[in-house]
């Protein structure tokens, strides 16, 4: 009873904090809402289906670079430690990283999406029945230490996907300072780093053809509809990506499609015909660029693989 009463007191507030992040982004001149709340169920599933769009080269190409070089990135483990992964989502890559790890080794999966973590801890429960499995749910920019159990353990830090490029360069470089300290200083870090390239290939991987990156975008709003209290008519916004090349990154909007208002918990909101609220950057670095902001953020860059083609590239740093 009184696990259930402290239970529901917790998603009260995180329904609060939500009301709250929303309130406070759309009553900004640009409106904005935080990507970070793409990942509900069906947001998590929609991810999972953009993997597999031809548009999106990101993951294949990743995952291409996993499986080839595995063996190298994981050699600060091979005696056993600790793969640590930020923002884990399905767990799929990371499979081709435990392969390459001894029995004893244990893997901590830190995300905000509760779906996620279950599905992937089932699936990968059943893989490797002697691995010790830690899901973690919560905000990896937010975590302040690991489990008491692995003080001591080598650690190796896994941050696949380019999701450290959803954040500006200055939230990045506090993000792998913070990863810095939790992996005890010691441990090294695997991080995916979507590449600079031409603008048609990367306006291409967010606007796909069969309109998957649309629904994820626009699932946002549905999940305001549901989570906080019916807000939006999702008809009366559209789905837009584009590079901003000043910037450096892809932008994700949603469009207003005409001059509406609409309240959340009482706060009164207009938009015109083609405003937008602007809901994720993905910026995209050139190797270089990349291994200067992980040294200014305390890292030493140590090896980096890239495909053919200079679409992806996989850094190892310590
Ligand atoms: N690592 C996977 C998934 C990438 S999608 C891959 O490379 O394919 C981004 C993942 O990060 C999602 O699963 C999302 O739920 C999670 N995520 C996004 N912001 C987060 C945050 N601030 N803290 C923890 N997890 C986050
Ligand atoms: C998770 N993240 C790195 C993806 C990206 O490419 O920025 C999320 C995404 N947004 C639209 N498509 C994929």
């Amino acid at each position: 009873m009184l696990a259930n009463a402290h239970v529901s007191e917790l998603s009260r507030d995180q329904d609060d904090l939500f009301a709250h992040v929303v309130i406070d982004g759309l009553s900004r001149p640009q409106k904005t809402l935080p990507c970070r709340y793409f990942y509900d169920a069906r947001g998590s599933d929609l991810f999972e289906r953009i993997t597999e769009l031809p548009e999106y080269y990101p993951t294949r190409t990743e995952a291409g670079l996993l499986a080839r070089h595995a063996r190298q990135m994981t050699d600060s483990l091979s005696d056993g430690g600790v793969l640590v992964e930020f923002g884990s989502g399905s767990s799929r890559k990371t499979e081709l990283l435990l392969d390459e790890l001894p029995e004893r080794a244990a893997y901590i999966a830190i995300d905000v999406s509760p779906d996620a973590l279950v599905h992937a801890h089932a699936r990968l429960a059943r893989r490797y029945p002697n691995l010790d499995i830690r899901p973690i749910v919560g905000d990896f920019s937010e975590l302040s230490h690991l489990p008491s159990a692995f003080t001591g353990q080598p650690k190796l830090g896994f941050f696949p996907g380019s999701t450290i490029g959803n954040l500006t360069p200055a939230e990045a470089s506090r993000l792998l300072q913070r990863f810095k300290s939790l992996l005890s200083g010691d441990g090294r870090l695997i991080i995916g780093i979507d590449l600079k390239k031409d603008k048609p290939t990367l306006e291409r991987a967010y606007n796909d053809s069969a309109g998957v990156t649309a629904d994820f975008n626009l699932n946002l709003l549905t999940r305001i509809n549901r989570e906080i209290e019916p807000v939006f008519d999702i008809d009366r916004f559209a789905h837009v990506a584009r590079y901003n090349d000043r910037e450096g990154r892809i932008e994700m909007h949603l469009v207003s499609r005409c001059d509406q208002s609409f309240a959340v918990r009482g706060h009164r909101f207009t938009m015109r015909t083609g405003e937008t609220i602007h809901t994720e950057n993905s910026y995209k670095y050139s190797i270089a660029q990349f291994q200067a902001l992980a040294r200014c953020s305390g890292w030493r860059p140590v090896r980096v693989w890239t495909d053919a083609n200079s679409l992806f590239s996989v850094h190892e740093l310590a």
